[in-house]
């Protein structure tokens, strides 16, 4: 079994996207992405945006541009799991079941709210004034980004490792409470890379958004491009007099975008006396080698509904590891689905309130199985067997991967996948690389997910039952 590593970022859809964000986060995700023990989860945290943003218009724009941005460079959806946020219901209800479990006095420590509330009480404010419970629970929804994919490696700039941490945190307190000896959330790492030089700006300090000093990646084409690198500041040195390829950003950039040999060459032609003019120009050509056919992609793009329909089968990825794993969790809280007769529910005879299994020949002539939940219903129909047994066989597999003290949804093991054939409405029980049963099709993609919780939810039940009832 090939375990790659899951690793998982998010992406603040905020602002329009400049060469810092693309040599500092957009080229390395990408690089670590395309490694082959990489499963990369990349995501346009556009919750996270409405914290700091509240203007509709630049929400909306800001999340296709930056959507764009990403497949533009380069990002293949087919190998990335690439969604955003909103998309997907289980992250804010488990930011809820995460919330509850989180100290107040964690997110007191949390450093963006602390800044807030030390900039209050330097201006003599009331110490929390203008600080929304977003930014106050900023960490908790970003541990629900992070754990509901059990992501264990997390790359982020220095400022995010402690949020990285919280989520650690938090998801140790709920193992802790709910997990009865498992791990039901997996423990993330933040990663953070030494290698990244972050890009100066126009005057020399760090390249952003809040310094006005950034160059615009796709924005305004090769001629905003060409004007944002005629505003480097440098000396006045003249053409042919010697100038320090270090006192300003030309050269620095210029190796962002060029290998160690031609950064060599264009510092020794400055020391030499190239002219900043001529410096300038190939400055912009060797950045528009690397980023012009990406500007076409995104300009040829950016009037198709691509970038939207690659994000909407992300989310449909995204969500068929989410659902299973919140169901389990709502189950470990105490959210069960009804059973029938729920007053019965603390019966102590497990089988009777749970789901089954039960073999049968169809008229097909072949042998099957179905799985009915505790009040009958029946939820998930095999695929035919030739034998009897056969059927009884992958009825024990299942309860037995699934009792496994160590069981988790996923590729590796069981789980779901939405069936494309029937227009995408029904649904099916995977284990590794063995089509089992199927579900559907159903009226709609609601009632279909509907049915995705259900039954997961009633197979959780019946696990469970099996694993308490062994000795
Ligand atoms: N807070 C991150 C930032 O500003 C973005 C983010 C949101 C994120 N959720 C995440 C990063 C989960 C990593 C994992 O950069």
């Amino acid at each position: 079994m090939n375990a790659r590593t899951r690793v998982l970022t998010g992406i603040t859809t905020t602002g329009t996207p400049h060469l810092g964000n693309y040599v500092g986060a957009i080229r390395p995700a990408l690089r670590l992405a395309a490694q082959p023990d990489t499963d990369a989860f990349f995501f346009l945290a556009d919750y996270h945006a409405l914290i700091k943003c509240d203007d509709p218009e630049r929400i909306a724009r800001s999340r296709l541009e930056i959507a764009a941005t990403w497949l533009a460079c380069g990002l293949d959806p087919a190998r990335v799991t690439f969604y955003r946020q909103s998309d997907i219901p289980e992250i804010p209800e488990l930011a809820w079941l995460l919330t509850c479990v989180t100290a107040k006095g964690l997110m007191n420590r949390a450093h963006a709210y602390k800044a807030a509330v030390d900039a209050n009480t330097a201006q003599g404010e009331d110490a929390d004034a203008g600080i929304g419970m977003g930014l106050y629970s900023y960490p908790v929804l970003m541990a629900a980004d992070i754990l509901l994919f059990g992501a264990r490696q997390v790359p982020v700039g220095r400022d995010q490792v402690q949020h990285i941490e919280m989520a650690r945190d938090i998801a140790q307190r709920f193992n802790h409470l709910y997990g009865g000896g498992k791990a039901l959330l997996a423990l993330p790492d933040a990663v953070v890379d030494e290698d990244v030089a972050t890009l100066p700006g126009l005057d020399g300090r760090k390249m952003s958004k809040s310094y006005d000093n950034t160059i615009p990646l796709f924005a305004g084409g090769p001629r905003a491009l060409e004007d944002a690198i005629a505003r480097i500041v440098t000396d006045a040195r003249r053409p042919g007099e010697p100038k320090d390829p270090d006192s300003n950003a030309l050269c620095a950039i210029y190796r962002a975008f060029a290998t160690r040999a031609e950064g060599d060459a264009f510092a020794a032609d400055l020391r030499a006396g190239l002219a900043w003019g001529e410096a300038k120009q190939r400055l912009t050509a060797c950045i528009e080698a690397e980023i012009g056919p990406k500007r076409e992609r995104y300009d040829r793009m950016t009037v198709t509904n691509y970038p939207e329909e690659a994000l909407r089968e992300g989310a449909e990825k995204a969500r068929k590891l989410a659902m299973p794993l919140l169901a389990k969790l709502r189950h470990a809280v105490g959210l069960r689905a009804p059973q029938a007769g729920s007053a019965q529910v603390m019966r102590s005879n497990a089988s009777a309130r749970v789901g089954r299994f039960v073999t049968f020949r169809g008229k097909d002539g072949h042998f099957h199985f179905r799985f009915l939940g505790a009040d009958g219903a029946d939820l998930l129909l095999s695929v035919p067997f030739d034998t009897p047994k056969a059927a009884a066989d992958w009825v024990q597999v299942l309860d037995k991967a699934g009792g496994a003290a160590s069981f988790v949804w996923g590729p590796d093991n069981l789980h779901l996948r939405i069936a494309e054939h029937v227009g995408g409405q029904a649904f099916e029980l995977w284990f590794m690389h063995e089509r089992l049963a199927e579900a559907g099709p159903y009226a709609n993609a609601d009632a279909r997910d509907a049915a995705m919780l259900q039954l997961v939810d009633a197979l959780e039940t019946r696990w469970r039952a099996l694993a308490a009832a062994q000795p």
